[in-house]
């Protein structure tokens, strides 16, 4: 059934940051991911086509020397490495499509191609490359960007030289500056944007694609002393993950990615060269490429050095999956840095999912049982303002603005429970019960809005409100985003609480 409230795009394509794959994956890491799954389980649930894609960057020296030092071949070490990570995102509910890895066969004949393609064009030359490279980033960093002989993240940088590969960035700057301004969607958020701006108008230079000393990777298909430039490897990723050149109709289906997320620290990649490459290579450029910010802890950066990493199969086994999901998104707006406390997380427990979340089901399906009844359709001011939300979270969802989503549904609670006090249906059992039953009928279709606003954020939860409002899970019709008549007849039950306050 279609709302009358909201048009779903036909197809949504969303990709996260294929991640590297040396160490365990952290909440970092699951920040972005589970970005991505909120957006396309609610483009599914409205009815969208999604295809949203994740997956590994395997190549490369720290994997090749990681891999020696520990006896294996680097391809038994980043079997087991994308082994866990695929178990981590199922403990986190991650609903991917397609999890690619840059050593799936498939990725590395299409680099070949690619990189054949971007030769042929005449786009790739022969020079001599000296500057600081980074193991750590994988990456050569100018002298302007080098501080204390460290690059902009920190790492130890090394002086390096060699022959090598370049492709012509520089003959593609004028054109991208052009495309960014004609599409003003394309980078986001804004501040972002103006940052690769002045990069891109500072000139660009053209870029080193092979790497001589790393033996682990994809051969370049014109000189196979060298292997390709890991970022080349990776960005395509986007690109072999639709199965480019063995599905066409898949790649014409979805291509291209509507909303594509990372950290701010990797924008710079996937705002020059990605695009770029794509236009070198006469492909579609993206809709949205969107940068969201760092997570320190108590306002210290993450670090296995200090001993402060938080891995998110730790923190659930303490507190539960849809807090963490929750927290996430609701402490920190998304594009901005935030830092993670455990204060802050048995504030949002005790305050929010506590005392307004939980407090209103249970009050609310407490109130409804009492006539050993089931209701039928009415409406009133309260709906009127519910399906004015709808609207509004809708857009929250769709212009990434997921600390609109959650304080949206958090206003139809407060709306909810002013309307619970203003009307009394402790009194009005007995004073008047047919309107009794009117204000219960209005306050189940609001929990019903509520807990499927929800569902692509609390994964787990939405399930247990749907039980306690007598809902079947697959049954498509109950995720109607309109003010209806769905609670009709609907057998409810009280069940147990849908949070507990933490000490
Ligand atoms: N392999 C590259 C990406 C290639 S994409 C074509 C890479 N991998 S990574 O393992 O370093 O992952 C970086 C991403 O992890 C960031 O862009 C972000 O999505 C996430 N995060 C890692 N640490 C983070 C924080 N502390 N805070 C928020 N997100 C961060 O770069």
């Amino acid at each position: 059934m279609q709302s009358k409230l909201i048009v779903a795009p036909k197809k949504f394509y969303i990709t996260t940051p294929i991640y590297y794959i040396s160490d365990k994956m952290h909440l970092g890491h699951s920040y972005t991911t589970i970005a991505a799954d909120i957006f396309a389980r609610y483009y599914r649930m409205i009815g969208s086509d999604v295809f949203y894609l994740t997956g590994t960057d395997e190549h490369g020296l720290k994997i090749q020397q990681s891999a020696e030092s520990k006896g294996l071949t680097p391809k038994q070490l980043v079997d087991g490495l994308a082994n866990d990570t695929k178990q981590l995102w199922k403990l986190l509910d991650i609903s991917y499509d397609e999890f690619i890895r840059t050593t799936d066969k498939k990725h590395e004949e299409l680099i070949k191609i690619i990189v054949q393609k971007m030769f042929d064009k005449g786009d790739i030359y022969l020079g001599e490359y000296e500057g600081w490279y980074c193991k750590g980033c994988e990456s050569y960093f100018t002298e302007k960007e080098i501080e204390n002989g460290k690059c902009p993240i920190g790492h130890e940088v090394f002086k390096e030289k060699e022959k090598a590969y370049f492709f012509k960035l520089s003959k593609y700057q004028e054109w991208l500056l052009q495309y960014i301004e004609e599409h003003p969607e394309f980078l986001q958020p804004q501040t972002r944007k103006n940052e690769m701006l002045s990069f891109i108008k500072n000139g660009l230079d053209d870029l080193c694609i092979s790497r001589e000393a790393v033996s682990w990777g994809v051969k370049l298909p014109f000189d196979d002393k060298y292997t390709v430039y890991v970022w080349v490897d990776a960005l395509f990723n986007y690109l072999s993950g639709l199965d480019y050149f063995e599905n066409k109709e898949k790649y014409s289906k979805y291509w291209p990615p509507d909303l594509q997320l990372m950290g701010k620290e990797i924008f710079r990649f996937h705002t020059i060269y990605w695009p770029i490459f794509l236009k070198s290579v006469d492909l579609e450029i993206p809709k949205i490429e969107f940068a969201h910010g760092w997570w320190t802890v108590e306002g210290q950066k993450m670090s296995k050095s200090f001993g402060n990493v938080i891995y998110p199969d730790v923190f659930i086994e303490e507190y539960d999956l849809d807090t963490y999901r929750y927290y996430l998104f609701r402490e920190v707006s998304f594009g901005e840095d935030g830092s993670f406390s455990i204060k802050t997380v048995k504030e949002r427990i005790n305050n929010e999912l506590v005392a307004t979340l939980g407090n209103l089901f249970s009050r609310v399906l407490t109130l409804a049982q009492k006539r050993e009844k089931t209701f039928t359709y009415f409406t009133d001011e309260l709906s009127e303002k519910v399906e004015e939300k709808i609207a509004e979270i809708h857009k929250g969802y769709t212009q990434i603005n997921l600390s609109k989503v959650i304080s949206e549904i958090f206003e139809i609670c407060f709306l909810a429970n002013k309307y619970v006090q203003d009307n009394k249906p402790w009194e009005l059992i007995n004073t008047d019960p047919e309107k009794f039953d009117q204000v219960i009928y209005v306050l189940l279709e609001t929990l019903r809005i509520v807990a499927v606003e929800l569902s692509p954020i609390m994964t787990k939860k939405y399930k247990i409100m749907f039980d306690q409002l007598g809902l079947d899970l697959d049954d498509k019709n109950n995720y109607l985003l309109e003010f209806s008549n769905i609670m009709e007849n609907k057998k409810v039950k009280k069940g147990e609480y849908l949070f507990v306050k933490k000490e």
